[in-house]
């Protein structure tokens, strides 16, 4: 049979980070010895009270139908989340909860967007970005920021891609995969492009505002910028900061008559998130931040161990993260270079298949919109972490130099 898939369907794809993983899970598994560093999942069990909350939730009989929006009592204590750590207010109809960050994001795009829309993507991005853009109709347009500037967007760039089409920009801190936190000083520079064009809305991704290795508070674009608030949807979760990347919740707050279309939206596809989890998720945002510290120490060691094994590596760049799970490196400097098999290393993708032959597993940069470099998660076995830094140092010592 000549099975027609749909336009829309075909203009996504499955994520490169998965199709990374699996190659890794494949080698593992016919006995390769391989550091599986593709994935921004914590390693860490999710914290012992968050789980009994789910038992308790069955146990109750929490096991119907929940409202579309989220269950009252878990967006009361987003609402009393973003007071307290974010210093943000947002009335209870501004707040809706959706099976994950992801979810939130696409029920965003399909409640706002028509054929043709533009929505600007600072390369690197985190990949579902442009690909939920493009299944609800709209066109990413991708503005690069290279190492020099910390891979952040400028306001002066903002400025040259803002065009009568633009319907969003994304602003995600820390970045996936950058690490990027953007400055107080930043965010007032892009602030004050974005009031001179009122009909852009703002997509703020801080899924990873908790995991920050400055020890700063976590600031938004919202805090630096209140009078933009009626025109920017936060956007944050539980699966990085409480490890429950399985449980699937997410958050959005922002403008009532957008949060109530994505309501409308999600009740045509998933209905309200899963009764247990949404008891599980209020625990964690109520049960305070008291098993954070331990593990930002962990992250935080990690990064260094491989930023500072990368840093003196000849053909190496490495962008030191400010947050989030990811060292993202710039290897132009191996490109031209051949491997011990005579192999010529000829783009990004060259450089992660040289060295996941060397046993380690990295995802190219060109699945974050930007080559020729690669990334690196910290979200893995802080031995792990350390072995990877000396695979990927011997490897590029092997290269032999450019014909
Ligand atoms: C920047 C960013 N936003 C959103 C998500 C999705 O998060 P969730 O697990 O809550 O759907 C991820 C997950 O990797 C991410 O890196």
């Amino acid at each position: 049979m000549n099975l027609r898939l749909s336009r829309r369907v075909q203009r996504v794809s499955l994520s490169a980070n998965a199709a990374a993983k699996s190659r890794a899970t494949e080698l593992r598994e016919a006995g390769r010895d391989i550091l599986d560093l593709t994935t921004g999942e914590p390693d860490f069990d999710t914290p012992e009270h968050i789980k009994q909350a789910a038992y308790a939730a069955i146990a109750a009989g929490a096991t119907k139908y929940t409202p579309t929006p989220g269950v009252k009592a878990l967006r009361l204590a987003v609402q009393r989340k973003l007071q307290r750590e974010n210093r943000l207010d947002y009335p209870l109809a501004g707040i809706v909860i959706a099976n994950g960050a992801k979810q939130i994001i696409f029920n965003a795009f399909a409640a706002t967007l028509d054929d043709g829309d533009e929505v600007l993507v600072p390369t690197p991005y985190w990949p579902s970005f442009p690909d939920s853009v493009r299944f609800n109709g709209g066109e990413p347009v991708f503005i690069e920021c290279e190492l020099d500037q910390g891979c952040k967007l400028s306001a002066e760039q903002l400025q040259q891609h803002i065009g009568e089409r633009t319907r969003w920009l994304i602003l995600n801190g820390p970045g996936n995969p950058s690490g990027a936190v953007y400055s107080v000083a930043e965010l007032q520079a892009i602030a004050a492009v974005l009031r001179r064009h009122p009909q852009v809305l703002i997509l703020l991704d801080e899924l990873y505002e908790h995991i920050r290795f400055d020890g700063q508070p976590a600031h938004s674009l919202l805090n630096v910028a209140p009078d933009l608030q009626a025109r920017c949807l936060l956007v944050g979760g539980v699966s990085k900061t409480y490890a429950m990347t399985g449980w699937r919740i997410g958050f959005g707050a922002g403008p009532q008559v957008l949060t109530a279309a994505m309501a409308v939206v999600q009740s045509q596809s998933t209905s309200g998130a899963s009764s247990v989890v949404q008891a599980a998720a209020l625990a964690a945002f109520d049960g305070g931040l008291d098993f954070l510290p331990e593990q930002l120490a962990a992250y935080h060691r990690r990064r260094d161990l491989l930023v500072n094994a990368l840093r003196d590596i000849d053909g190496l760049e490495v962008l030191e993260p400010q947050g989030g799970f990811f060292v993202f490196v710039r290897c132009a400097g191996l490109l031209g270079r051949y491997r011990p098999d005579g192999v010529r290393l000829n783009n990004d993708a060259d450089v992660v298949a040289y060295l996941l032959d060397e046993g380690v597993a990295a995802v190219a940069g060109s699945a974050y919109g930007l080559s020729p470099w690669f990334r690196l998660s910290i979200a893995t076995a802080t031995g792990s972490v350390a072995e990877a830094g000396r695979r990927i140092a011997h490897a590029c010592r092997q290269l032999r130099g450019a014909a």
